[in-house]
């Protein structure tokens, strides 16, 4: 077989692949659960009402299980990378995932307030707060590979 890399470099992409499964996932969840709260808003039933808090839940849960990995297999590739954390793109990019995880904490809270008949807000609203983790996404994906500054 023929070894491109070294050992070192092949663990660090190992890692670096395992990242980006858990960051897919995350990513899905965190786009697909504001537009399950977009159809939630159109229900009137209790059945329905019901129904749509346990895929609300379930979806939670498997998208609160890849932003953890998200973040550890990240860390762990900082520390086999350490001289990105010098360098302005890396700086942008922690920034920015720092507001995703904000914004998957904002997706407990209305998730919360379904569950406890409490949401006030439209479908509207969840349409147009879908597009932010899409916007944070597109970013952080940009400066990770073409590392503009
Ligand atoms: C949770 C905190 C995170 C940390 C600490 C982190 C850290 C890192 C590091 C150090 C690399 C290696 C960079 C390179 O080799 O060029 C990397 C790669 C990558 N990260 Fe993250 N990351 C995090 C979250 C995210 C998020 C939320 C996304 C996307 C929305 C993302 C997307 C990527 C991609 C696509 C790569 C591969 C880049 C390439 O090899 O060209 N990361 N990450």
């Amino acid at each position: 077989m023929i070894r491109v890399h070294s050992r070192s470099v092949r663990a660090m992409l190992w890692v670096k692949a395992l990242h980006i499964v858990f960051v897919i996932s995350w990513m899905a969840g965190m786009l697909y659960l504001p537009r399950l709260f977009v159809y939630h808003t159109e229900v009137s039933d209790e059945i329905g009402h019901q129904r749509f808090c346990v895929m609300e839940k379930r979806l939670y849960t498997l998208t609160l299980i890849a932003m953890i990995g998200t973040w550890v297999l990240g860390i762990w590739l900082l520390l086999l990378l350490p001289g990105y954390l010098q360098t302005g793109w890396m700086h942008a990019k922690l920034a920015l995932v720092i507001a995703l995880s904000g914004y998957h904490g904002w997706l407990k809270g209305r998730l919360r307030a379904f569950a406890n008949r409490k949401n006030t807000r439209s479908a509207r609203y969840y349409r147009i707060a879908n597009e932010v983790p899409a916007v944070l996404m597109l970013v952080v994906v940009i400066l990770v590979v073409v590392k503009p500054f």
